[in-house]
């Protein structure tokens, strides 16, 4: 199956280890894997103009770094969505990737989901997770998993090695 990891973090650094872990897990699968670094690219909040449901056919009146996204959306068997948590939330430029994806409706072969999640410290991910979970619910797409790392555990091998045997368990 094709897989699309958006990872929302703006740096390489701990929500990209789990990015690549689950990459590399789904690789060993025989998966193929395109991790899109969303929280380094340009795209705008959706302007809920309407373009793309009416003139626009399907396509967004803004030209940004999301007509690189909506390709590996449309591609995708799967989406994972990788984010930091940032006050309680997914990042802003995760939360503007996921939502300017209605102009397509939902990814339109993605039949799965998953999501990664790092914060600084437990049990902060909540509303980010209900976000994930309502959406998939919405969207009819299955929740293949959570995996949320805190703290010292975004160093841990062993969390990355789990993140590892679960992709490759899918
Ligand atoms: C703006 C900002 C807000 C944050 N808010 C939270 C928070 O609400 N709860 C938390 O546990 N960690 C919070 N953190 C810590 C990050 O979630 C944590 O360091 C995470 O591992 C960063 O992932 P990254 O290395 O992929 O950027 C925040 C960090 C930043 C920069």
């Amino acid at each position: 199956m094709k897989i699309a990891i958006l990872n929302g973090s703006p740096r390489k650094e701990n929500t990209a280890a789990m990015a690549d872990a689950f990459a590399e897990g789904a690789r060993e699968a025989g998966h193929e894997v395109e991790i899109l670094q969303v929280g380094k690219m340009k795209i705008n909040g959706c302007l809920g103009c309407e373009y793309c449901h009416t003139k626009g056919e399907g396509k967004c009146v803004q030209k940004d770094d999301m007509e690189k996204v909506i390709p590996a959306y449309l591609d995708a068997d799967m989406v994972v969505f990788a984010t930091p948590i940032y006050y309680f939330d997914m990042t802003a430029q995760l939360a503007a990737a996921i939502q300017r994806v209605y102009c397509i409706g939902k990814p339109a072969k993605a039949t799965k989901a998953a999501m990664l999640i790092s914060s600084g410290s437990p049990g902060t991910g909540e509303g980010a997770i209900a976000t994930y979970k309502n959406m998939l619910a919405f969207m009819g797409i299955e929740d293949a998993g959570v995996c949320a790392l805190a703290g010292e555990e975004n160093k841990s091998e062993e969390k990355l090695a789990e993140i590892r045997a679960w992709a490759k368990s899918l």
